[in-house]
């Protein structure tokens, strides 16, 4: 019989300070030096019971579990929305959890998610209200217990942090719990603890971890009994290529003892494989496992909780997040892992975009965010972007062009993928930040409408009112040319015209300055205009005002989007344009019942 550590995941909502918690217990600098500054993927950490014992000092010498368990296996978990999944998961690793709530920010929706986590799966927890250091007034004292640091503040300060707990307290009330902060709690096991602390300075950490040892002490002496021939269980966090070793796995092992030459059973797309492990390394305890490089060690086997690195033969395409099972006679591991896959099978539709990630856990999560922005997705795929994706992104791209579009989440893109990219259509979207991706999608889509609403509203014909200059007719006919003034608008080649009395004065032909033909031309400009299907002297007269002859669809669009962007003599000019086609149609112009 062993006992082994216990498994603590850190829950919260993003940027609450899981992370900074953690690298205050192992004394490391992880949070600084994330993609985003976010955690993206599941973390986890050893950290022996004589380092717990070091940061607690006499503190935990009442609790009998700390001569018991070799130390505190800490999971860091993502907060950012997008990750549900990674959380259940390490929800469910969980044999105890911390609750991070950034004690001025209050509950967010990731709190009350990681809530529900863990009254789904009836972890024992405890609330740090983090970040005290940032109270107004509050005189940091470095490494503190709370008490002591409390005691020393000025009493407004004292009130202050008084108040806010309590509103903790009162959220932890609608979501069905009992709470107080830690020094007031009568009865463990039906309130809460909340503890203050700063992550940062490290105050109240110590009445944190005394307060967990609590808790496993009260509710975990049986649950952390290992039977020494249990098969392992684990989760795969990443699969890595590493040198000298090629392909290797980092699994989190939850349950019994891992040994080398165990046949494990791992999922790959569609599929369970079975292989031998050849190696188990192990991060020195201290160590994040997403952090380690060359900080292994290399052991014969492994007792849960633990986090570890396998060497083994074809694990290329096994899935992060998969499951990683032991083989043994009694259960059929294979079929129960071949379930597993069902669940994690995400949905797509026949058409949208197309989704690559590295891990199991990232794509969950990115395809979570584009399903949140109703974004269609037709593909979702673990692994870096291949020829294949850029031919299906291209025919997405054909039916659709918004659909035309390749979300690689921390992927590669092979260089000769990128050139393939660069003459198609597809639109590729990449980077290592979850939120960056989707940001810069709808900056893109934006962008794009903006832009088809640009050119349907440049195709519609607004209002303009020409001059046929006296002395300056040409030619009478086919086309009929002359010289003309602008009087209001833009005019362009192709815009039909009407007089005054709004009979019809054929349509611009083209209009000419010294010899160089124009595309458009405005008020004040004085050009040669030819035009077809008119006779001058008889359709028009030289000293006649000629308008713009709008089609009535157009002037309804016009009226009722662009009308705020016509300026002040363009406006003029409409009203006398529509004056003119009502003399002829009272209801030109005017909204049917339905429009
Ligand atoms: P996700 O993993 O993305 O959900 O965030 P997180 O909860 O791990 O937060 P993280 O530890 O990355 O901290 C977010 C920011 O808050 C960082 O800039 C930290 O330095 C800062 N921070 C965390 N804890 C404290 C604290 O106790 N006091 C102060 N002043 N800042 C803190
Ligand atoms: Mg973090």
């Amino acid at each position: 019989m062993n006992i082994r550590s216990p498994i603590v995941s850190v829950l919260g909502h993003v940027d609450h300070g899981k992370t900074t918690l953690l690298d205050y217990i192992r004394g490391s600098t992880i949070a600084s030096r994330e993609a985003g500054g976010i955690t993206q993927h599941i973390g986890a950490t050893e950290i022996p019971i004589e380092t717990i014992s070091d940061i607690c000092g006499p503190l935990i010498d009442k609790l009998s579990i700390a001569d018991t368990i070799p130390g505190l296996f800490f999971i860091d978990t993502p907060g950012h929305a997008a990750f549900t999944s990674l959380r259940k998961r390490g929800g469910a690793l969980a044999d105890l959890a911390i609750l991070i709530v950034d004690i001025n920010e209050g509950f967010k929706p990731q709190t009350l998610e990681a809530l529900n986590i863990l009254k789904m799966y009836k972890t024992p927890f405890i609330v740090a209200t983090n970040k005290v250091d940032k109270l107004f007034g509050w005189d940091s004292i470095e490494n503190a217990s709370f008490t002591e640091s409390f005691k020393s503040q000025a009493p407004s300060v004292q009130q202050d942090l008084e108040m806010k707990v309590y509103e903790v307290v009162g959220r932890l009330h609608e979501a069905g719990f009992q709470s107080e902060r830690f020094d007031r709690v009568s009865d463990f096991a039906s309130q809460i603890a909340i503890v203050p602390i700063s992550a940062k300075t490290g105050e109240g950490v110590i009445e944190l971890i005394t307060m967990l040892l609590g808790l496993a002490q009260k509710y975990l002496t049986s649950q952390l009994a290992i039977h020494k021939d249990a098969p392992a269980k684990g989760t795969v966090l990443e699969v890595k290529e590493e040198v000298g070793l090629g392909t290797t796995i980092d699994a989190i092992i939850y349950d019994g003892v891992l040994k080398t030459n165990d046949e494990i059973a791992l999922m790959v797309p569609g599929d369970v494989i079975t292989t031998k492990i050849r190696s188990i390394l192990k991060p020195r305890p201290l160590n994040e496992i997403r952090d380690s490089k060359n900080k292994f060690e290399k052991i014969d086997q492994v007792t849960a909780a633990a986090g570890v690195k396998i060497a083994a033969p074809h694990l290329d395409n096994v899935i992060s997040g998969s499951p990683l099972q032991v083989l043994n006679d009694k259960e059929d591991v294979k079929e129960q892992i071949l379930k597993e896959i069902d669940d994690v099978t995400i949905d797509t539709e026949d058409r949208g975009v197309l989704v690559k990630a590295d891990t199991l856990g990232s794509l969950e999560a990115i395809v979570s965010l584009l399903t949140d922005l109703k974004v269609p997705i037709r593909s979702a795929d673990i692994g870096d972007v291949s020829k294949r994706d850029v031919i299906n992104g291209q025919i997405a791209s054909e039916e659709n062009d918004e659909d035309g579009v390749i979300f690689a989440f921390n992927v590669s893109v092979h260089p000769q993928v990128r050139e393939d990219l660069e003459e198609s259509d597809v639109k590729l979207f990449e980077g290592e930040v979850i939120y960056q991706l989707t940001e810069d999608y709808s900056i893109w889509i934006k962008e794009k409408k903006e832009a088809e609403r640009k050119a349907y509203l440049d195709a519609i014909i607004k209002p303009g009112k020409i001059f046929s200059i006296p002395k300056l007719i040409f030619r009478q006919s086919k086309p009929a040319i002359c010289g003309i003034e602008v009087l209001s608008g833009t005019i362009k080649p192709g815009y039909p015209l009407i007089n005054a009395n709004g009979h019809p004065v054929g349509k611009i032909a083209s209009m000419e300055d010294n010899g160089e033909s124009l595309q458009f031309i405005s008020r004040g400009q004085k050009v040669a205009m030819a035009i077809d299907n008119a006779i001058a002297g008889k359709d028009f007269e030289e000293g006649d005002e000629l308008y713009i002859d709008i089609p009535e669809n157009h002037y309804k669009v016009l009226n009722r989007e662009f009308k705020d962007k016509l300026s002040e003599d363009e406006l003029q000019t409409l009203d006398e344009f529509v004056e003119i086609k009502r003399r002829n149609d009272p209801d030109w112009g005017k909204l049917g019942l339905f429009e």
